[in-house]
């Protein structure tokens, strides 16, 4: 609890700190793999997350693939619809789950996952190229703070590959 505690207080001045660092990483690099790697390494050893990474959309496909991600191994494919991820995906909207077992279809890669946040990449309106995921092993870990960062870390990413 007590860690959690400080993660709230601490979390937006973390993020901010966060946010230039891996815009420098990722400047010159226009290799989408190379950079959801780093992301996915930088938010995790920042926070200390259970897990961090991102499922992408395979053209042709109706579904999404595994990508860079740092934590246990995970599901390589999610369909559209299915889970958090493919919700968002569907949706197209980031999505907050306080706790997992509330959220019907979750789908558990971690028995130690209990909340989780759902990002999607969207370079342009309606276009969606994958899903960054975050899990914790605590309940209600994630709030507007995150998905407002978190967010723009997306659309970093998005603009890095243009
Ligand atoms: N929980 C996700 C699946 C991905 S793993 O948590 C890494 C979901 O329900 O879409």
């Amino acid at each position: 609890m007590h860690e959690i505690h400080l993660y709230q207080r601490d979390k937006a001045a973390r993020y901010r700190e966060l946010i230039p660092q891996i815009r420098s990483l990722m400047e010159g690099e226009t290799d989408m793999t190379a950079n959801l790697a780093n992301v996915s390494a930088a938010l995790k050893e920042a926070f200390g997350f259970l897990w961090v990474g991102f499922y992408m959309v395979r053209e042709h496909e109706c579904e999404l693939v595994l990508g860079p991600f740092q934590g246990p191994v995970a599901c390589t494919r999610i369909a559209y619809g299915r889970g958090v991820c493919g919700t968002a995906w569907k949706e197209g909207r980031s999505i907050i789950v306080d706790d997992v077992e509330q959220f019907p279809g979750h789908i558990a890669c971690s028995s130690l996952s209990r909340s989780e946040i759902v990002v999607p990449l969207e370079p342009s309106a309606g276009t969606i190229l994958g899903v960054l995921d975050v899990d914790s092993s605590e309940t209600g870990t994630f709030d507007e703070v995150d998905r407002r960062y978190l967010e723009m870390l997306c659309n970093i990413i998005c603009e890095s590959a243009k």
